[in-house]
């Protein structure tokens, strides 16, 4: 038989290799790696590490534009944050990696697919709801429900019985998750929340007291919900983001530190830096103060509440995600314009904004004296408005 294993080059994904081979009647292991932004430098030599370790291929796919443009993109114009502050990079990763996985399958003719995730966490749901959407007759092989190798000390010396290298040390405290919209952190120190982050639990961004005194200003261009430039050039999806993360990260922009609500209900606590992401975040909404009307921007609200959810589930493919999403795009068609944004010792802060789609009156906004607004008709208004209370009032006066 032959499994195709969503391969990181890390310590986990190494041990997963041979222990399929011994497991799985000797199975061909054909290692899928996805370049989806992380450190570059973890790509150097892999496919060679790959073959090492005892697969029998490796393919890296580079996913970088699709990532951003097609699920990144999309889950920022709905606005969602999941419980109210994560951007969701983790979450938004795992469909389009299991769905490249997928297809090498198809491709390579393979019966199983296998993946690193923990039986403990989101990514495994991810994952494994990814391939079941799309291939439902792949058997799936999640190696930490199987085996019972429970440190990293454990993986090192199984590795070390069957003479294969690795680079990996005893010493990681963190579990990181990075691709080109973020880099998370959990586990050591933080896995008590009494623990303040020490500096090493940030792996991207400056310490915010620590980034310049000087503040900078960076104009985004949005074009249907989406960042189509930075300071006036025009970038593909992914090179706006690599431009923004840059400045992001020298000003200490996008640091969360929160205790969330995994799907399997267990808390868990996460250090998250999406620097370019929140200032992306910080235009998008920029521009849509100055066009969407009240109740359009009450029902974004509500699209991004149920679209954090059902990406932070993983139900990614499903008509429930596309159906959200076709919305979200309807209300994003006048969501056009420019928006200043200022970093500053950890803030993104939209300070100008205009779009020619803007439902801002100065006419009407004004302190000032203004031709367009009878400010006797508001009278009429609250009168009705206030009624039932008014009715309400009387009745219980006549108690
Ligand atoms: N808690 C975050 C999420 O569920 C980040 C998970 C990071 N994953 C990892 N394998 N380290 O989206
Ligand atoms: C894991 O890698 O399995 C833990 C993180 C998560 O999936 O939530």
């Amino acid at each position: 038989s032959k499994i195709v294993l969503a391969y990181s080059g890390g310590l986990d994904t190494s041990a997963i290799i041979p222990w399929l081979k011994e497991n799985y009647g000797n199975c061909e292991v054909v290692a899928f790696v996805a370049n989806i932004g992380q450190d570059q430098a973890d790509l150097e030599g892999i496919e060679q590490k790959a073959l090492d370790t005892g697969a029998s291929e490796c393919h890296v796919v580079d996913l970088r534009e699709e990532f951003i443009k097609d699920y990144v993109y999309p889950v920022l114009k709905s606005g969602a944050l999941y419980e109210g502050t994560y951007l969701l990079g983790t979450s938004m990763a795992r469909p389009l990696i299991a769905k490249a996985q997928v297809e090498l399958a198809l491709k390579v003719g393979a019966d199983a697919v296998c993946h690193g995730a923990t039986g403990k966490g989101n990514d495994q749901v991810r994952f494994e709801t990814t391939y079941t959407a799309l291939a439902p007759h792949l058997k799936v092989v999640a190696p930490w429900r199987e085996w019972d190798l429970r440190s990293r000390e454990a993986l090192l010396d199984y590795l070390k019985e069957r003479n294969i290298k690795t680079t990996a040390s005893l010493e990681k405290i963190y579990s990181r998750d990075e691709n080109a919209w973020h880099i998370s952190t959990e586990g050591g120190v933080l896995e008590s929340p009494w623990n303040a982050p020490n500096k090493d639990c940030w792996a991207w961004t400056v310490a915010p007291e620590d980034a310049p005194d000087e503040a900078e200003l960076v104009t985004l261009k949005v074009v249907k919900g989406e960042v189509v430039g930075v300071n006036g050039q025009e970038l593909s999806p992914f090179k706006c983001l690599d431009a923004l993360n840059a400045l992001g990260v020298k000003h200490g922009v996008g640091r969360i530190d929160i205790v969330e609500n995994r799907l399997v209900g267990i808390k868990s606590r996460g250090c998250y830096e999406t620097p370019g992401g929140t200032i992306m975040m910080a235009a998008l909404r920029g521009v849509e103060q100055l066009v969407l009307d009240r109740d359009s921007f009450k029902w974004r609200e509500q699209l991004g509440q149920e679209m954090s959810y059902v990406v932070y589930d993983g139900r990614w493919f499903a008509p429930l995600r596309e159906s959200i999403q076709a919305a979200a795009d309807s209300l994003a068609q006048d969501v056009n314009g420019e928006v200043v944004v200022k970093l500053y010792k950890g803030t993104a802060t939209a300070i100008q904004k205009k779009s020619p789609n803007s439902m801002y009156s100065e006419e009407f906004a004004t302190f000032g004296e203004d031709e367009v607004y009878d400010h006797s008709h508001a009278g009429g208004f609250i009168r009705l408005f206030s009624l039932s209370s008014r009715i309400r009032a009387l009745n219980a006066a006549k108690k």
